[in-house]
């Protein structure tokens, strides 16, 4: 169950009441979304009859380990969190895929609900049931498919999310449009702006639709054999933009829009994607202050190339991309090759 809506959190504590998911609970948070909001999701809890235990870790991508997960583990038993207990996934991405997975496999799986903050977290990762942490090796490498009970978006926790962390989250938005929905994708054109501005009515109509349509595509493959892999629009180039300039220098959101433009250019030489809706993706994207294209050196440029190729979607030696037929509409599977890439990674603007 999904609910979007402003002021969601003050009665957050009698739906988890509702819906049974047990007599003791954890609050699990990071540092900076603590801080904000943990007071009213506790305060919340109490009222309901709920004695949370509020579990911190410190905000970041590298608070998705093993090493958290552990800690998490030990203080769920210190506070004897035992087999009628819930957890609460309070934050982004991060937060949510690391309590998710600590629900999945503390004494074999506890009921988790997920109350995202970030709108990356809201319109993707919440959604879905994928959870887990990453090795040294590389990112999500262990993880387990979980289903959160509750998912509560709560408007007004957007309204002191960064910037830029906003924006980031508008790359994977844009995307639902490209890939399954050219109504939602006329709509963004029409009402970024006041999207940007973070009105509540456009931001929950916009919201809905985007996880109507992840809930719509995993549905149909739970497990990524097949439907689900048009997610990914953007995110071949986009992942090896961010693995070889090193993690940290474009956000995810960054890296996924230039791998979106990318991939549109990529469509039309492969699948007649017409040049007028190249250019309609990509000055979406601009508008959304969002990086069209990213100039890459010669070895940079080698190192994405290389890293393409390490990329699972690739088979008998080409890679393969999600493409565009026309906004709204992708196929899975379609090899290219590295001279059509590269210019796809560079053409100005066409039409
Ligand atoms: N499970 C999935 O299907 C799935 C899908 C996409 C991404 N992900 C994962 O999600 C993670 C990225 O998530 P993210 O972009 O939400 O990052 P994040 O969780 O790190 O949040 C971004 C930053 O914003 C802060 N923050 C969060 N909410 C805030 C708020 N309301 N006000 C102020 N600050 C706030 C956080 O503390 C953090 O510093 C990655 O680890 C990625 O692998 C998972
Ligand atoms: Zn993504």
């Amino acid at each position: 169950m999904i609910k979007i809506a402003p002021g969601l959190l003050k009665q957050f504590g009698g739906e988890c009441a509702r819906l049974k998911l047990g007599d003791r609970c954890a609050i699990i948070t990071d540092t900076n979304v603590g801080k904000i909001f943990a007071k009213p999701v506790y305060e919340s809890l109490l009222k309901a009859g709920f004695e949370p235990v509020l579990i911190t870790v410190t905000a970041g991508e590298t608070a998705k380990s093993l090493k958290s997960v552990q800690r998490c583990y030990d203080q769920l038993a210190a506070h004897r969190l035992e087999r009628k207990s819930f957890i609460v996934a309070l934050g982004g991405g991060v937060v949510g895929d690391l309590a998710g997975f600590v629900a999945a496999t503390y004494l074999r799986g506890i009921p988790f609900v997920q109350v995202p903050t970030t709108l990356l977290a809201q319109v993707d990762s919440s959604v879905g049931g994928k959870t887990g942490v990453n090795l040294k090796a590389g990112k999500n490498l262990v993880g387990a498919f979980y289903q959160p009970r509750l998912v509560l978006c709560d408007l007004d926790t957007l309204k002191t999310l960064p910037e830029r962390e906003f924006r980031t989250g508008l790359a994977e938005v844009i995307k639902y449009g490209i890939i399954y929905d050219a109504k939602l994708f006329a709509q963004l054109e029409r009402n970024l702006p006041r999207l940007i501005k973070r009105e509540a009515k456009i931001l929950a109509a916009v919201i809905a639709r985007c996880c109507e349509i992840k809930a719509e595509v995993v549905s149909k493959d739970e497990t990524e054999g097949g439907l689900r892999a048009i997610l990914n629009f953007g995110h071949t180039i986009g992942h090896a933009i961010e693995n070889s300039l090193g993690y940290g220098k474009y956000l995810h959101g960054e890296a996924i829009a230039a791998g979106q433009v990318a991939a549109a250019k990529l469509s039309q030489k492969i699948l007649g994607l017409p040049e007028r809706d190249v250019g309609r993706i990509e000055s979406l994207f601009m508008q959304a202050d969002l990086p069209a294209r990213i100039n890459l050196n010669s070895a940079q440029r080698k190192r994405l190339f290389t890293a393409m190729k390490l990329d699972k979607k690739v088979s008998g030696g080409e890679i393969k991309f999600v493409l565009a037929k026309k906004i709204g509409r992708v196929v899975c599977g379609q090899g290219a090759s590295q001279a059509l890439i590269e210019k796809a990674l560079t053409a100005e603007a066409q039409g």
